[in-house]
């Protein structure tokens, strides 16, 4: 009996190791980077690529994901989504740096400024793993290809469309996710293009938001208050109009414009509800998808386009009943 016993605590210990090392084994190989999610169910995948976002936990990203992984499940490619859970540069660069330390056979990245990514990017390239840029590019790194948004275009559209549905003076406060992303200053650039020679609309004021909801609800409260005669407002990312939003709804200053950008599910709600006017619509399911694929064509020996623009429009109420392709939301 003593033996029995004795029998089944060593196998149970043997176990316990065995599954121990497994685990380690491949958290070490699959996830050493802090906060990630991977597709598990690929069983003899082809290829493990990494696609780094500025912020994991954002909606607008969890559907670049979303993209990714269908694109990843039909290629037999293990697909880690892996990056900050908030925005912060430094982080973004180390996981790039420790992806590429676990020998992957592609990264997939936003690029967010042209002083800290390029030199990065162009050591992943040296050191053979291909790089290709998503949402933000860096043109002037050694990245392969770039599939996204072009930025310059969709602020410039936000602008011709304040133009086109106001009316006398327009004094305006931007909104940006941040002054350091290339993205987000494409977009502020495209847009003072459109009004600039509309003298009626003037640019009053441009503050960060930090791709926060809360930071742009705050910044449009404190905007109104130092400005009272602001009477439209341009959010640049995916938040800001959400944010903006629910000030102008609290203070009931329903006669501000808000065109705002991407159609995440609290955005349509506030254009149902005519908070919002108008907003940019992006394709990120698209940019996910397109992105794995392009990987894995280059993988494949296949040429490339450098460029890939995924489409841009404007979406307004009208929009949600017709046949307008809406960028998607999280929930769809
Ligand atoms: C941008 C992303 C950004 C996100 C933040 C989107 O509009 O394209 O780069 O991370 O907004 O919420």
């Amino acid at each position: 009996m003593r033996h029995l016993s004795k029998l089944i605590f060593l196998t149970g210990i043997i176990l316990f190791l065995f599954t121990f090392s497994i685990a380690v084994y491949f958290s070490q190989r699959m996830n050493n980077y802090g906060e990630t999610s991977v597709n598990s169910k690929i069983p003899n995948y082809k290829y493990h690529f990494v696609l780094v976002p500025e912020e994991v936990d954002n909606d607008y990203w969890r559907l670049v994901e979303k993209g990714a992984q269908e694109a990843a499940r039909k290629n037999h490619v293990l697909l880690e989504y892996v990056g900050p859970k908030q925005g912060n540069i430094d982080e973004h660069l180390k996981t790039l740096e420790k992806a590429a330390a676990s020998n992957v056979d592609g990264i997939i990245t936003q690029s967010l400024n042209e002083e800290e990514f390029p030199p990065l990017i162009d050591s992943l390239i040296d050191q053979g793993i291909p790089v290709v840029t998503i949402d933000t590019d860096s043109e002037n790194s050694k990245r392969i290809s770039y599939i996204g948004t072009n930025n310059y275009y969709s602020g410039f559209i936000a602008g011709t469309k304040l133009i086109e549905d106001t009316k006398g003076e327009v004094n305006v406060a931007i909104i940006t996710g941040n002054f350091h992303s290339s993205n987000q200053s494409l977009r502020v650039d495209g847009f003072k293009e459109a009004v600039k020679h509309e003298e009626r609309i003037k640019i009053v004021a441009i503050e960060e938001s930090k791709i926060s909801q809360i930071r742009a609800a705050e910044k449009a409260y404190q905007i109104l208050n130092e400005y009272p005669q602001v009477n439209a407002f341009f959010g640049t990312s995916a938040l800001d109009g959400i944010g903006i939003a629910q000030i102008v709804q609290q203070l009931n200053r329903d006669y501000i414009y808000i065109i705002g950008f991407d159609t995440l599910k609290e955005t349509i709600e506030y254009i149902k509800d005519g908070v919002i006017n108008a907003t940019v619509s992006q394709q990120p399911f698209e940019m996910g998808y397109q992105s794995v694929e392009l990987m894995v064509q280059l993988l494949e020996g296949k040429k490339v386009p450098e460029i890939n623009y995924t489409d841009t429009l404007i979406i307004q109420k009208e929009d949600l009943s017709s046949d307008k392709q809406i960028g998607g939301n999280i929930n769809d």
